[in-house]
């Protein structure tokens, strides 16, 4: 392209926040080479998530901060879980804080790389009179309002290999394998992951779990001749009973059974059930890490590209989204205090079920859960 292209916004500011994953660079780059190379835009890299903000931690970025990042896993921004509306006392001073800095730097707009909070975050400081563009970033893929985020498909391709991994474990130990993915409030992780590895049973939030519904479909593959069987869950899975609890009485219940977590405590409760020999793995974050895969490349650079566009654009208080298969944008509003569950009649979960994979609802009536 010859020539620099006309743009309302002349410098604005990037930030990754929230847990990281595969593809924030890819991102990164997306943004600023479009930025730069067509746009002509000064660039300041702000480190750390909000935390760079408020503390005044920024740096100009050139060509060279943001060549040659594309495969490369993390964020080279850093990042933190910093949330400046959190508590209110201390959090005026922090609102205050970016306010001033924002000014002071001459942003036009705040580029926010993030999940849930950040978007949340982005929402709040475009109320209080900033212009803040969102891209979403997660690899539970649970934000409202896009398809997809980028870093779900590098988690569900680690997630599926780490099952394929145990898969060969558990055919020759003839054991139970439960293995427990990320993925507090919403499954998605769990249920991509859980069909591409061939999971026998596969639990998720959005589900509270019957034991003896997973125990039934257990011992039934076992009366057909098979030895073992894989249980995927994701760490936000509760039981049935659970689900009935307030979250009080949840944390008494979980601290009395003493148990790590989800997965230790399924595969626990499926040996006392069935008898048979279980193990659990819990993936953790070697989920998140290394880098990104080709599709996440991609779409990250999309979303890039798509921010560059809106910011030449002057078309701010949005966040980029997947939108069926093209790329586009919703309003900040959309994903703001929201998560995006896997819905009780996904198609997905159909799916699932129609290859015999259990779900593990206690009633008969829900997908998976006749067994
Ligand atoms: O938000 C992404 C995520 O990976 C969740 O799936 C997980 O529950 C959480 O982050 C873990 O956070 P941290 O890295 O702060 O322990």
């Amino acid at each position: 392209m010859a020539g620099k292209e006309r743009s309302v916004t002349r410098t604005f500011g990037i930030l990754t926040a929230g847990g990281d994953c595969p593809g924030l660079n890819a991102a990164i780059r997306g943004v600023c080479r479009a930025a730069y190379d067509r746009y002509h835009m000064n660039i300041l890299g702000i480190a750390n998530g909000y935390r760079g903000l408020i503390e005044g931690d920024v740096r100009p970025l050139a060509p060279a901060d943001f060549s040659g990042i594309i495969t490369r896993g993390g964020t080279i921004l850093g990042t933190s879980r910093e949330k400046p509306f959190k508590s209110t006392e201390i959090g005026e001073d922090k609102v205050k804080a970016i306010k001033e800095n924002y000014n002071k730097y001459q942003l036009d707009c705040l580029v926010t790389l993030g999940g849930n909070g950040t978007n949340t975050t982005g929402y709040l400081l475009s109320q209080a009179g900033l212009n803040v563009l969102g891209l979403p970033k997660t690899i539970d893929n649970d934000i409202e309002g896009t398809e997809r985020s980028f870093g779900f498909h590098s988690a569900m391709a680690i997630c599926t290999d780490a099952i394929d991994r145990l898969h060969s474990i558990a055919a020759s130990h003839n054991r139970v394998m439960v293995i427990e993915t990320m993925g507090h409030k919403a499954g998605w992780l769990a249920l991509y992951s859980g069909i591409a590895g061939g999971g026998d049973v596969i639990i998720i939030p959005e589900i509270p779990y019957n034991i003896k519904t997973i125990a039934g479909h257990l011992n039934k593959r076992a009366r057909s001749g098979k030895s073992f069987s894989i249980v995927v869950v994701a760490e936000g899975a509760l039981s049935a009973e659970e689900a009935k609890m307030d979250k009080k009485d949840r944390k008494k219940y979980r601290a009395e059974l003493g148990l790590p977590s989800i997965g230790y405590r399924v595969a626990r409760e499926i040996e006392a059930a069935t008898g048979m020999e279980t193990r659990a793995t819990v993936l953790g974050h070697v989920q998140r890490g290394g880098i990104p895969s080709a599709s996440d490349r991609v779409l990250a650079t999309r979303f890039g590209t798509a921010a560059a566009d809106l910011l030449a654009r002057g078309e701010y208080g949005k966040m980029v989204a997947q939108i069926g298969i093209g790329i586009g944008a919703v309003d900040l509003s959309v994903p703001a205090e929201k998560v995006k569950k896997v819905p009780q009649d996904d198609p997905l979960l159909d799916t699932a079920a129609a290859v015999g994979t259990c779900l593990g609802a206690a009633s008969a009536l829900v997908l998976g859960g006749a067994d």
